[in-house]
């Protein structure tokens, strides 16, 4: 996984032009996570979500979906499309931490899982998080005093992201927003950790 990680950063590095080494030196420590989803049948499956609307925090996520159940969607302007399970592929979504270092260039991918009520369903993700004190800022490349590339977010850690998530905010599509916010209006947190202002 750190292989492949490693690989798409190198693309998205060339691709947004700040060249094939800067994001593989940024994430060369890491703190990743891997999750391993269950989703059992459902006997009411239109009525309930395996897991609901999100966006994912993290910087990138390499999901492998089991080989025959469908589940995961993604919304496109506004509608949900399905991402059927293809073998021997991984889905790759951009997450909230992506977005803040690419100064709002690539976008955090807004998704969910459903149910059915036939087929229990596993999913395995892998999360590529930066070290956990690693400042998120973008490259000066991706920032210039232009109204075009305006900084976005303010500097964080993912460490202060990781706990605003696990200690008062359950990530949803606007999780990256409401930490922003949050940030810009505290500086510690409820386990007294403190957090990196701007
Ligand atoms: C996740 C997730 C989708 C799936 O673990 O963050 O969105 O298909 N999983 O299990
Ligand atoms: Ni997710």
């Amino acid at each position: 996984m750190d292989d492949i990680s490693m690989n798409i950063l190198e693309l998205l590095g060339m691709s947004l032009g700040v060249g094939q080494k800067y994001f593989r030196e940024f994430f060369q420590k890491q703190d990743s996570i891997m999750r391993l989803n269950y989703y059992p049948p459902c006997q009411k499956p239109d009525q309930t979500l395996g897991t609901g609307p999100h966006c994912d925090t993290v910087s990138l996520t390499i999901l492998y979906q089991d080989d025959n159940v469908s589940g995961l969607e993604v919304q496109v302007d506004g509608k949900w499309h399905s991402i059927p399970p293809k073998p021997n592929a991984f889905v790759v979504n951009i997450g909230d931490t992506f977005m803040a270092l690419s100064n709002g260039i690539y976008k955090s991918c807004l998704h969910r899982a459903v149910v059915n009520n036939q087929h229990p369903r596993k999913s395995m993700a892998f999360f590529l998080c930066p070290s956990i004190d690693k400042i998120i800022k973008p490259p000066h490349e991706l920032v210039s005093i232009e109204q075009k590339y305006e900084r976005i977010y303010p500097d964080f850690t993912w460490k202060s992201l990781l706990n605003f998530t696990q200690t008062c905010y359950r990530a949803d599509m606007n999780t990256l927003d409401a930490f922003i916010n949050w940030l810009r209006g505290n500086n510690v947190f409820p386990n007294n950790g403190t957090v990196t202002r701007q």
